[in-house]
């Protein structure tokens, strides 16, 4: 029925289908969704304080009992450079007059810390099936709590390096995540954006180079994505952008109009929102301030001095200053529900695979 079953049988699930945790974007609600219909709801928690986490976990466990994916960013915490950040503000300066913003403005600001101590205490408590981490993996000792749970670690690779790097360190599965994904590269062992191979080209040499099966991210939005996936050598699929039009998705409208009306050609990988490089539709922000810059703060210390700006933007419609986070395949996304859209990949995977 399906080409390869590594990743359904380490995962305990039906469908090769991974709904991508897609921080502020993805709560309890798709996540129960996707797990229910077969395949594996992600949580991210990279933006969520520990009682966020707590009560989306409660949330999900009490809606179902089939797998789950919990996800954290695992990056090494920022030292704060006084002097960089002064140069940034003064950079933004311009547009707080021009926009008529305090940029001292207090505006609420997301947790964005690594995985820790207390995070690993609530992985403990609520034991999800799949544990995965973005930007490496967190020290070994936090890792070897997570395995005393019997969770399946996973983490993304954005070069054949890093799949092997993780192997090594026991890694169960590594994500093949291509150029073209949207949101936060994984990227870790390197700040070179030009190392980035697209998913066609990575996923075989990683499948190639490690033994833990390979789960391909980046661009696959329908069936011709998922069949292209298997046949690079991928055991399944974890698909972003797809999802965000999903009604579960937190998605504002201004940002849902935006990946609507989003081409292929109009996304771009950007540093100035968080200070680590993101796929994103390009905005005025970007335009003019990146879309690379080697001034913005470490992540994610950037974010902070862009929020007034947001903030005030959006208030008046615009998505001038917003991360509008999206891959390259956003004109593929479909206004299903997310368990509709789970099923219909599966079953238009099924059908276009009979059909060679
Ligand atoms: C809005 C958005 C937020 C994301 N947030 C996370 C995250 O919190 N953790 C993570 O591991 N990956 C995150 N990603 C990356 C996805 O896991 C995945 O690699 C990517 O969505 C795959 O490419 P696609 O968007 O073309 O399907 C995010 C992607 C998007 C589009």
């Amino acid at each position: 029925m399906w080409p390869d079953y590594r990743i359904q049988n380490l995962f305990g699930i039906e469908l090769p289908i991974i709904q991508a945790p897609m921080a502020s974007c993805v709560f309890s609600e798709m996540v129960v969704a996707v797990s229910e219909a077969g395949g594996l709801g992600s949580l991210p928690c990279g933006l969520l304080s520990l009682e966020q986490m707590r009560n989306e976990l409660e949330a999900i466990r009490r809606q179902t009992s089939r797998p789950i994916h919990v996800n954290f960013f695992c990056h090494t915490p920022p030292q704060v450079d006084a002097n960089r950040e002064r140069l940034w503000r003064q950079r933004l300066q311009r547009y707080y007059v021009e926009l008529g913003v305090d940029q001292n403005m207090s505006v609420p600001s997301a947790n964005r810390a690594p995985f820790d101590d207390k995070m690993c205490d609530l992985v403990v408590e609520f034991h999800p099936e799949v544990v995965s981490f973005h930007f490496g993996l967190p020290e070994e000792k936090l890792i070897q709590r997570v395995r005393s749970t019997g969770a399946t670690i996973v983490s993304s690779a954005t070069t054949v390096d890093e799949a092997r790097w993780l192997e090594e360190r026991g890694c169960n599965a590594i994500i093949a995540q291509g150029y073209e994904a949207g949101g936060h590269r994984g990227i870790f062992l390197s700040e070179d954006v030009s190392t980035q191979a697209g998913t066609m080209a990575l996923v075989p040499q990683v499948a190639d180079a490690v033994k833990v099966p390979v789960i391909a991210a980046g661009g696959i939005a329908d069936a011709r994505g998922v069949v292209a996936a298997f046949a690079l050598g991928a055991a399944a699929v974890q698909i972003g952008t797809a999802y965000l039009l999903c009604p579960e998705a937190k998605v504002s409208p201004l940002y849902r109009e935006a990946l609507k009306n989003t081409t292929d050609a109009q996304t771009t990988l950007t540093n100035i929102f968080t200070g680590r490089p993101a796929r994103a539709i390009m905005n005025r922000a970007i335009k003019e301030l990146g879309p690379i810059s080697e001034n913005v703060p470490d992540f994610p210390l950037a974010a902070a001095a862009l929020g007034p700006l947001r903030s005030k933007a959006e208030a008046a419609g615009s998505g001038n200053f917003t991360p509008l986070w999206s891959g390259q395949a956003s004109r593929l996304a479909r206004e299903l529900p997310a368990a509709e859209l789970t099923k219909r990949l599966a079953t238009e995977t099924r059908d276009k695979l009979r059909s060679f």
